[in-house]
């Protein structure tokens, strides 16, 4: 597979320059297992990332070896300054590229997702297509359900389908726990992935525990989730049970991708803005607090996104974020007063407007980036997902114009 050009933010990188960094990632993925070893090989690539940086061109690879801790995404993430604002949109590899299309044809989602060249190839297509700071490790919030052995299915068009949904303390009782073997095939993709990016962070994500407690409660997609928010309130020792197992297998999830390589991470607790702030904070941060926490030291930065949770924004960062994920409904500099000092925004341009005529497009991308400049870092992204009607001409576009813009002090 080819090095990729990802425009402003990183070159091609030749192979033989790039060896050194690689074989550091090559034997770090190798001592994965192994705690004292990573830690010596950490110690050692102190000196490697600096053989790295002083070579024209070469960037810093992973957050743990140092090889991304240069790249506009982290730098924005960390509240350091940076020359242009980065920019990667939610649901960036999917249905509105036709080069997704065409690869996704024959595969039905999950298997998609458990195949780790087709999540290298579906996860790189939006890096080579429009230059993005970051690249977003392709499946989706069910896929370490499924392997832990809970049965769920995608229905095209719908959603997450479970045909048992855990409704009462002996089915959540068998929620089997996630053992990190069962999801090799995510390691086995981030390391190809890690290898293929050069300079270009990876983020890994996960479904937060209550986005995940919506789909297995109901059974399927809700708008308003009423079994979920009634089971909350009425029986709170079952929700407890639920909620802690569930937090246990995201935390397996997102472990496992950091040790294989992701540079940041992002918890979707997509539905969490159904929910008043008290409610949430009893309720729901508590477990979402004990997965950012399981992360540890790892240092990677972690973004924390829902939608429609503007009353929820401080709660979000005080759940253990670096930087909160904000809807379209609330601007960025509103937004920044809602949040703690010392937290970094990433948002906001409502994915709609991408469907009107490009004038429309520059109008409020440049309002989106001046308002941006208040918070203490700002990462350019949708309000939510990429609509699958979308051009992925204006895509590129508003990608070039998100590089053109200066980043302002303070960004
Ligand atoms: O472009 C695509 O959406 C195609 C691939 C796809 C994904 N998930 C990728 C994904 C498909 C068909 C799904 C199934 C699915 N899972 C849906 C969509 C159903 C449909 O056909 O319209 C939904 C709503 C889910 C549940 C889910 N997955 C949620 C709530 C989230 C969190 C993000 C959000 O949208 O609020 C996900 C994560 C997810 N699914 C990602 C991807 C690539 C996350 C990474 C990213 O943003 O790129």
């Amino acid at each position: 597979m080819p090095w990729i050009s990802s425009g402003v933010s990183s070159g091609r990188l030749p192979a033989l320059v790039a060896s050194p960094c690689r074989s550091l990632i090559a034997s770090r993925s190798l001592f994965a297992c192994c705690p004292l070893a990573l830690r010596l090989l950490s110690a050692r690539s102190g000196v490697l990332q600096a053989a790295c940086e002083t070579i024209p061109g070469v960037n810093p690879h992973t957050a743990q070896t140092g090889l991304t801790t240069g790249s506009a995404f982290i730098r924005a993430c960390s509240r350091q300054p940076v020359a242009h604002t980065p920019v990667w949109y939610m649901r960036q590899a999917g249905r509105s590229l036709p080069e997704y299309r065409a690869r996704r044809a024959k595969s039905p989602m999950l298997e998609a997702c458990a195949d780790p060249d087709l999540v290298t190839e579906i996860t790189l297509q939006p890096v080579r297509r429009y230059g993005v700071d970051a690249a977003i490790l392709f499946s989706d919030i069910v896929v370490p359900l499924r392997a832990a052995g809970v049965a769920v299915r995608i229905q095209p068009g719908v959603g997450p389908v479970f045909d048992q949904p855990i409704r009462d303390e002996a089915a959540a009782a068998r929620l089997p726990p996630l053992e990190p073997p069962a999801i090799d095939f995510v390691a086995q993709a981030v390391r190809a992935l890690t290898a293929e990016l050069g300079g270009t962070p990876l983020i890994g994500f996960a479904g937060g525990p209550f986005t995940l407690a919506c789909y297995l409660i109901e059974g399927g997609p809700s708008k308003t989730f009423d079994r979920t928010r009634s089971l909350m309130y009425g029986e709170p020792a079952l929700w407890s049970s639920l909620l802690g197992r569930l937090a246990d297998i995201t935390a397996t999830f997102l472990t496992v991708q950091v040790e294989a390589g992701v540079s940041a991470v992002q918890l979707f607790d997509s539905w969490a803005g159904v929910l008043s702030p008290e409610d949430y904070r009893r309720s729901v941060l508590p477990f979402s607090a004990r997965v950012f926490e399981a992360l540890g030291e790892s240092g990677v930065p972690r973004i924390h996104f829902g939608v429609g949770t503007g009353e929820l924004l401080g709660l979000l960062g005080e759940a253990g974020a670096d930087v909160v994920g904000v809807d379209w409904r609330v601007p960025l500099d509103e937004a920044a007063s809602r949040v703690a000092p010392g937290t970094a925004l990433q948002g906001n341009l409502d994915p709609a407007i991408l469907l009107a005529p490009w004038p429309v497009i520059e109008k409020r991308a440049r309002d989106v980036l001046a308002r941006g400049r208040v918070a203490e870092g700002h990462v350019f992204n949708l309000g939510h997902g990429v609509l699958p009607e979308t051009d992925p001409g204006m895509l590129a576009r508003l990608t070039d114009l998100v590089h053109a813009v200066p980043a302002g002090p303070g960004c």
